[in-house]
């Protein structure tokens, strides 16, 4: 009977043990932490990068003139297509499928475009090293737009209004019978520059980590209980500690806006996708990038491009997306292997072997509990976009 007792004693005593372990709020942030979680605060975003390449990259006229063009469906080989036919505001500019869907199936998957205008590369692989000249990129791109440069400068030249705002910008537009390649690349890179002024206006805004980040900055206890629930701190706390997110989502942006190998695994049948290491090769033939004619930087430093890392530890590398507003840029990765968040920190969670290439993340051994805190902070990163006042859409 006795050894009975004891045994319900001691089953009773590691019951009350474990719920209060289970319920234990977190620790007071220290003082590297709070410096680690001022770092990844909104509030730390540095102003917008300098767009030398873009003589109109600050132009609110030109930003308007680019709102008109990202949503134009008559920049496309059947009339149907626009830019936010697969970056949509709605959906944070992301499309909610697994590769962009327009003429035919993009390569990858769509990415969202919040906050890109202080990324030094865009595209998944980094091939291309401005907002404006990606932005031409699709227009030509056989499974996107399917247009060509021709028909777009014509398309400015006949529509009336628009004739009359890239004059007002550009000056006159060349006469169409006469224009050479290099005029007519001229008015296609200004097509280019006018949507980037647009994407430069689209940034994140506020989110409760945000909120929270500003009570812990100002030692509101009361506040910090309000905004964030035990198990969100326990998972910020993962994100900057045991979970290593930090080592590439860092900063206000949650991308340090370069390129890793996180071994996804690609579509059964696809060859794998060889990233960065094919990317920089391409944009060093761009005739759009920072070294090319069409740049309007006079200086043409370039430095990022020049400097550039070649090697082979870029294989299967991919540029680091922000995570902010995950719950609604689903499904993940370069291709969209990856449904769920849940099921993303799982691939963290055993780091796979890559199959091309190196995979830099290490195995976490959390357990399921932790995951899922992971996972409620993560949700905490979403916020409306901010935009122009006028756009089209939205939340
Ligand atoms: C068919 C759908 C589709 C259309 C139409 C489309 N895009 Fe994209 N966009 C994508 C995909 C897919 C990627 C990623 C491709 C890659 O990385 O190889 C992308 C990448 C981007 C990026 C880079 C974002 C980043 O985080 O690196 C920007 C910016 C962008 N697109 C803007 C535009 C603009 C501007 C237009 C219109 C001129 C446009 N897109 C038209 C699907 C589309
Ligand atoms: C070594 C750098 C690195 C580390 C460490 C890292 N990530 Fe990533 N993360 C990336 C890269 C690169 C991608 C894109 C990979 C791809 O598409 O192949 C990515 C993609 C993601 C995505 C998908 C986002 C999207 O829009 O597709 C999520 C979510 C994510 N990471 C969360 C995390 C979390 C949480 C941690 C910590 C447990 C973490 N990452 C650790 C570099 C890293």
């Amino acid at each position: 009977m006795k050894t009975v007792i004891n045994a319900v004693a001691a089953v009773l005593a590691v019951a009350v043990i474990s719920f209060m372990l289970w319920r234990t709020p977190p620790p007071a942030w220290t003082d590297a932490e709070i410096t680690v979680l001022r770092s990844l605060w909104l509030e730390s975003l540095s102003a917008l990068p300098a767009a030398p390449g873009n003589a109109v990259a600050d132009s609110p006229a030109a930003a308007l003139f680019g709102q008109k063009l990202f949503f134009d469906t008559r920049m496309s080989a059947n009339g149907s297509i626009s830019c936010a036919t697969c970056h949509q505001p709605e959906r944070r500019f992301t499309d909610g499928l697994q590769k962009g869907q327009a003429i035919g199936t993009s390569k990858r998957n769509t990415p969202s475009i919040v906050g890109t205008a202080h990324s030094p590369w865009l595209y998944w692989d980094g091939r291309r090293d401005s907002q404006w000249s990606q932005a031409l990129s699709p227009l030509e791109d056989s499974s996107e737009h399917a247009t060509d440069r021709t028909r777009v400068v014509r398309l400015i030249a006949q529509d009336e209004n628009y004739r009359a705002t890239y004059e007002s910008l550009f000056g006159a537009l060349p006469e169409l019978a006469k224009a050479d390649e290099p005029a007519v690349n001229t008015v296609f890179a200004n097509v280019g520059k006018s949507i980037a002024a647009f994407e430069r206006t689209i940034m994140p805004t506020t989110s409760r980590f945000d909120r929270f980040v500003a009570a812990v900055a100002d030692g509101d206890v009361e506040a910090q209980a309000l905004l964030f629930t035990d198990d969100e701190k326990w998972g910020l706390r993962i994100f900057i500690g045991a979970g290593n997110c930090t080592q590439c989502h860092n900063g206000p942006l949650f991308t340090n806006n370069e390129f890793h190998n996180t071994g996804v695994i690609s579509f059964s049948g696809e060859v794998p996708d060889k990233g960065r290491v094919v990317g920089i090769k391409q944009l060093l033939t761009n005739e759009f990038n920072c070294l090319g004619q069409y740049s309007d930087d006079a200086n043409q430093q370039c430095a990022e491009l020049i400097f550039a890392r070649t090697g082979v530890e870029l294989i299967g590398a991919f540029r680091t997306p922000s995570l902010r507003n995950l719950e609604h840029t689903a499904p993940f990765m370069h291709k969209g292997q990856i449904a769920t968040i849940a099921a993303v920190l799982r691939h963290y969670n055993e780091a796979p072997d890559a199959m091309i290439g190196h995979n830099e993340a290490q195995p976490l051994g959390l357990s399921a509990r932790e995951l899922r805190q992971l996972e409620a902070f993560l949700k905490t990163l979403a916020a409306p976009v901010a935009r122009l006042p006028a756009m089209i859409g939205g939340d």
